[in-house]
């Protein structure tokens, strides 16, 4: 039996850090296992020029712990404003690493996404020209289409026409949640990939809804049946190259989850490799790892491979984590995946 596993160190493709003590709270959690992570703008008010994303930037380093490493991939907030020449000077200059479009209402902090994607074809086609990725929350926000068919229809009535119109784009099909998702990101081309969450391999809607509603397992998109977890699961765990981890952590105060009206986000950044290194022996699949964490994300993007390593050590009792954090006077649920975790991050080199 696998007792220990060595590999390049990790990239988050889809994280929130919020900001203010949020941001304190948790960027030590990712960075204490994760090289790099693409950072998610849906603050309020969104992350949209470059000249926010710079000052953001300088927030999450100003925030990191003396002696951690970590490299916050920056990303911009698309509005039907944007300027296209903004973004492309970001990108250029190595500020910005991608774009990512919010269908308007589609999910937390999206109020000033987009609401026609005709109306932001300029910037798109600049940014296909450029290579500059766009990053896709693909839900429909229609309210006559059923949430848990949102994505399903998305694919059918925005992405795959966008695709037609622009097949030079590079684009990133984010938390994909769906066997629909998962059979079109493989049956795309190579500028088209996708991100796999930690908890939609591990929880399917059963988990929100059964025996009692269960808020901190709510996010969007939100988790579907059965059938779909493991579409996903075999798709992540084949090592398939387009398809890389996106934890979309994203920390709520435990305050706005547990009320009438909750909202959406899993906090999963301090047990998400240990959850994945269960998922991955749970399916015979440990050796493809590696390839989901720390090596598809960055060849997609273009980006170099680590040269860290960390190391996985399976114990023989089940691992300690804290059940919450705190930030500022709020706590923050971490993700609870039902099953003991054995795996810890044991070094980092
Ligand atoms: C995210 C958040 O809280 O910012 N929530 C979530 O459920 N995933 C937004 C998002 O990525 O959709
Ligand atoms: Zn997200």
């Amino acid at each position: 039996m696998t007792k220990s596993l060595t590999i390049k160190q990790p990239d988050d493709w889809h994280l929130h850090l919020r900001d203010g003590d949020m941001l304190a709270a948790v960027l030590p959690d990712t960075a204490q296992h994760f090289g790099r992570a693409i950072i998610m703008p849906n603050l309020v008010p969104p992350v949209v020029s470059t000249a926010d994303v710079l000052a953001y930037q300088k927030r999450i380093m100003a925030a990191l712990p003396k002696g951690m490493n970590f490299t916050p991939l920056m990303t911009a907030y698309l509005t039907e404003a944007t300027d296209a020449e903004d973004l492309a000077k970001g990108f250029q200059d190595g500020v910005i690493t991608a774009v990512k479009l919010y269908p308007a209402g589609a999910t937390t902090n999206s109020a000033s996404g987009v609401r026609d994607v005709m109306a932001v074809q300029p910037v798109l086609e600049k940014m296909a020209e450029i290579g500059m990725p766009l990053l896709v929350h693909g839900e429909v926000t229609d309210s006559d289409i059923d949430i848990f068919d949102r994505e399903a229809v998305f694919i059918d009535r925005v992405l795959d026409p966008l695709r037609q119109r622009l097949p030079q784009l590079k684009i990133v099909m984010e938390h994909i949640t769906t066997s629909v998702a998962a059979d079109y990101v493989q049956s795309g081309s190579e500028n088209l990939g996708a991100t796999i969450t930690t908890h939609h391999l591990m929880i399917n809607r059963n988990h929100i809804l059964a025996g009692g509603i269960r808020p901190h397992y709510y996010c969007l998109p939100v988790a579907k049946r059965e059938e779909h977890r493991l579409a996903l699961r075999a798709l992540a765990t084949s090592g398939f190259s387009r398809v890389f981890l996106g934890t979309d952590s994203a920390p709520h105060p435990d305050r706005a989850k547990l009320m009438a009206c909750g909202c959406a986000g899993i906090y999963t950044a301090p047990n998400t490799m240990s959850c994945l290194a269960h998922v991955f022996e749970e399916d015979g699949a440990l050796d493809h790892l590696e390839a989901f964490t720390s090596i598809n994300g960055p060849k997609f993007y273009g980006l170099p491979i680590s040269d860290q390593t960390i190391t996985l050590t399976k114990q023989d009792l089940p691992m300690a984590y804290p059940e919450m954090i705190t930030a500022g006077d709020e706590t923050v649920t971490v993700f609870d995946p039902g099953v003991d975790l054995f795996w810890r991050v044991d070094t980092l080199v």
